[in-house]
C-alpha cells in the first residue's frame, strides 16, 4: 500500500537505558501539529474506525504492543506495533482500525494537523464513496 509506510527513528543506546527523538519534517515527513496518545485501553477495545481527508500520522507503540488495520479502498494490510522505535506512517484516505491491545500498552500518534472533526470520514461508506469522486475526478 503506498500510503503506509513503517519509519525506523534513530535509537541511542545506553547503559542507563535507551533513546529515542522525533523531529518533524526530519524523521517524521511533516510538520508536527499534534500529539495524543492512548492509554488504560481495554485489551477488547477497537479504536479508529475512521479515516482522514487531510491528516497524515505516524503511530507508534512507546510501551506493550497492538494491531492496526488499514484499507486504502482497494488492498487491506495489517501491521502489529511493539517496537518504540518503529512508527507507522499512513497517509490521508486510508480506513483504520486499533485493536488488540497488551495490557498496559501505550498508543502515540504524530499528528500533521490539529484536531477537526470535519477532517473525519466516520463511515466506511463516505469513505469509499471519497475515494471513488477522487478516482472519477481523476479520470474525466
Ligand atoms: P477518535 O479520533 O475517534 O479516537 P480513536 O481514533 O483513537 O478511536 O477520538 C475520540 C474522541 O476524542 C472524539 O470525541 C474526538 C476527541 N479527540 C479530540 O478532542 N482531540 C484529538 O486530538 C483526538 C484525536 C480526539
Amino acid at each position: 500500500m503506498e500510503s503506509v509506510r513503517l519509519i525506523e527513528l534513530p535509537q541511542i543506546h545506553d547503559p542507563r537505558g535507551d533513546l529515542t527523538f522525533i523531529e518533524g519534517e526530519r524523521n517524521i515527513p511533516f510538520l508536527i501539529r499534534r500529539v495524543y496518545y492512548l492509554y488504560n485501553v481495554p485489551v477488547d477495545a477497537e479504536r479508529g474506525g475512521h479515516a482522514h481527508k487531510n491528516l497524515k500520522q505516524v503511530i507508534f507503540a512507546l510501551s506493550g504492543s497492538f494491531r492496526i488495520k488499514l484499507n486504502d479502498g482497494r488492498k487491506i494490510e495489517e501491521y502489529w506495533l511493539r517496537d518504540p522505535k518503529i512508527g507507522l506512517f499512513i497517509d490521508r484516505l486510508v480506513w483504520r482500525e486499533i485493536d488488540c491491545f497488551s495490557q498496559g500498552a501505550v498508543c502515540m500518534v504524530i499528528a500533521s494537523e490539529f484536531y477537526d472533526e470535519e477532517d473525519y470520514f466516520r463511515t466506511y461508506d463516505d469513505f469509499l464513496k471519497a475515494k471513488a469522486d477522487l478516482k472519477n475526478d481523476s479520470l474525466s
